[in-house]
């Protein structure tokens, strides 16, 4: 079962607050929505969004309690605003998002996630995306995939990857996982604990979900539409994520930020769920100027 990572710390943001209407953009398996729903039972409704419909089904499984609360939404969180107008509600109290991929996708192998395994380049998290990892690597110059490597995955041998898939795919396009791991291994090595195709994957993975342009434009969203007294808290796993979010925040006149620091995981969190690792919690609050 995915572990909600910083529980404790995003229950704190919202204590004490009075909540009528709860947006969360990355539901997933409801980890954090459960504990949410539990410490506000003053919820009226909470919106739990999520662009992956296997997620959507385990939260649902997860959340039968609060089934009359719960109002379920198969879509990106970017689009908040739109899905707020559909309900004729304007504002929120509370909103969450905790991006990133989940160890549910990870798992699920056939989704090509995991360079462990051999699954088809895919890497979507809403199968109805039209782009997948496939077509990234078949079709984009060398120096774009270099820059998504460098720049997504912080990927030091970004060019030399990226020229060896250039190469590789002048023989035969690219199509498994593990056809990419054997194109990269030679290339790059590896470094400590890490898979020497760690980066790669997250850049693609970034690449594939436009998850920093869903991160720009969800922030913006969700400040435009939080409540006087509202709160809002992002959970984000990678520094190019955490600055969109403190630029984001600071840019705005209207919110107190309630995280001097981005506030990471205890040593305990971390033994205890290596994924939160690299999770940093940002929160601000709405006022009135
Ligand atoms: C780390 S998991 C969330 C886990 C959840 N907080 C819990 O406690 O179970 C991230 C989820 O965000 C979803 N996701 C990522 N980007 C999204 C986006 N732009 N719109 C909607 N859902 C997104 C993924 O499909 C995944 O299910």
């Amino acid at each position: 079962m995915h572990k909600p990572v910083l529980l404790r710390e995003v229950l704190q943001i919202f204590q004490g607050l009075k909540i009528e209407l709860f947006f969360e953009g990355t539901v997933g398996a409801g980890g954090h929505a459960e504990a949410i729903l539990t410490e506000h039972p003053e919820i009226g409704r909470y919106f739990a969004c999520d662009r992956d419909p296997v997620a959507l089904q385990l939260a649902k499984e997860r959340l039968k309690r609060w089934e009359k609360k719960v109002e379920w939404i198969h879509g990106d969180y970017a689009d908040l605003p739109r899905y707020l107008d559909e309900r004729g509600v304007h504002w929120i109290d509370g909103y969450l998002i905790d991006i990133g991929v989940s160890s549910m996708q990870i798992d699920s192998k056939e989704r090509g996630f995991s360079f462990q395994g051999d699954a088809p380049l895919d890497m979507r998290m809403n199968p109805i995306g039209e782009t997948t990892a496939e077509m990234l690597l078949n079709r984009l110059s060398e120096k774009e995939l270099a820059r998504i490597f460098f720049e997504y995955g912080e990927e030091r041998r970004s060019r030399q990857a990226a020229k060896a898939i250039v190469e590789a795919r002048k023989k035969k396009k690219i199509r498994t996982t593990a056809e990419l791991v054997r194109i990269l291994q030679p290339v790059i090595r590896s470094g400590g604990k890490i898979h020497p195709a760690t980066r790669i994957f997250q850049a693609l993975r970034i690449a594939v979900n436009d998850e920093l342009g869903q991160l720009q434009l969800g922030v913006e969203g969700a400040i435009q539409r939080l409540q006087m007294g509202g709160r809002m808290a992002v959970i984000s796993f990678h520094s190019l994520e955490d600055r969109i979010v403190k630029h984001a925040f600071r840019g705005e006149k209207q919110l107190k930020i309630l995280t001097k620091k981005p506030v990471g995981p205890t040593a305990e969190e971390c033994k205890a769920n290596p994924r939160s690792r690299s999770a940093k919690l940002r929160a601000a609050e709405k006022f009135e100027e």
